[in-house]
């Protein structure tokens, strides 16, 4: 048991279960289309991968915060921890070692859009018993948020995990092939346009509003699916039908690890006990917030900077 545990009170807002990357970044005049060569900026070296983002994100805002992830005995795996820490992540749950620190290649255009190709490198020996020898973690925790750029084994160890009353969000990205008890867990998945078509295959609805009917069909107790621009939809099995949450309007500059604050700001206000709606009405300003700065965890806004906005 860890030092001064409390089984009835959680002593995480939220227990982050995910990546770390270092984050490589060039900025371009355009992506580059298959087989096309384009010059780019200098390279700048940025704390990245969805799980140390929301991590950061989270804690950052105000969550007591935890993360289990893996990073190598490297750099790279220096610069997250140094950034996890700075942010008052507890970082007793992040493993050292077995393989290089994952890293993303990252190419921004002038709109603030990018285009990630992520080398997993120690994300991926993250596994199912790294989760089971951090059951006191998982215990301590009112909310816990995965990704899926570690192992699908070890998330779905995670859902089988959580504590009593605990609550698992989950944004499969990059998207993969769902178990039906991982989908059963998740309250909210949250998931982009892309995402969501991924899960539903040919059979697709049209609308935005249709994704997150069609998505619930498949298991889980609520649904968000963020819309960019213009914010999010949410639909709660338990009623409320579906509603949409507009985003405040922002000049772009770097949507990198966006949707990575949003889903942190969500998850830390549905386990203060807010609604769904309320909860992505906060995260969408967060996630706003988050574009308008250059870089992932960097961009990143405290609770006062949401306020003030
Ligand atoms: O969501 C943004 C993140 O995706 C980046 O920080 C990069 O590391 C990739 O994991």
């Amino acid at each position: 048991m860890y030092e001064n545990e409390d089984t009835t009170v959680s002593r995480y807002d939220l227990l982050v279960v995910g990546s770390a990357n270092a984050d490589l970044v060039v900025g371009v005049e355009r992506r580059p289309a298959a087989g096309e060569t384009v010059l780019g900026s200098d390279l700048a070296v940025h704390p990245g991968g969805k799980g140390a983002n929301q991590a950061v994100a989270a804690a950052r805002l105000g969550a007591r915060t935890a993360l289990l992830a893996r990073v190598g005995d490297d750099a790279h795996g220096r610069l997250l921890l140094e950034s996890q820490r700075a942010a008052g992540v507890d970082t007793g749950g992040v493993l050292v070692g077995g393989a290089p620190t994952g890293v993303a290649l990252i190419t921004v255009d002038p709109s603030g859009d990018n285009s990630i190709v992520v080398s997993p490198g120690a994300n991926a020996r993250l596994t199912p018993a790294d989760v089971r020898a951090a059951a006191p973690l998982l215990s301590a925790a009112r909310v816990v948020s995965v990704q899926l750029e570690i192992p699908l084994d070890t998330v779905a160890e995670t859902a089988r995990g959580l504590a009593p009353g605990a609550r698992l969000v989950l944004n499969p990205s990059p998207p993969a092939p769902l178990p039906a008890e991982v989908l059963a867990a998740c309250d909210p998945l949250v998931v982009n346009e892309h995402e969501a078509r991924f899960i539903l295959g040919d059979g697709a609805g049209a609308t935005p509003e249709l994704w997150a009917r069609e998505l619930t069909e498949l298991g889980p107790r609520s649904v968000v699916v963020t819309l960019g621009a213009a914010g999010a939809l949410v639909a709660d099995t338990r009623g409320g039908g579906s509603v949409h949450v507009p985003s405040p309007a922002v000049e772009a500059v770097d949507t990198t690890g966006a949707g990575d604050a949003f889903t942190a700001a969500l998850a830390w206000r549905l386990g203060l006990g807010e609604e769904l709606p309320d909860a992505a009405a906060f995260a969408v300003r967060v996630g706003a917030a988050a574009v308008t700065k250059k870089g992932a965890q960097a961009s990143f806004p405290t609770a006062e900077e949401v306020s003030a906005r």
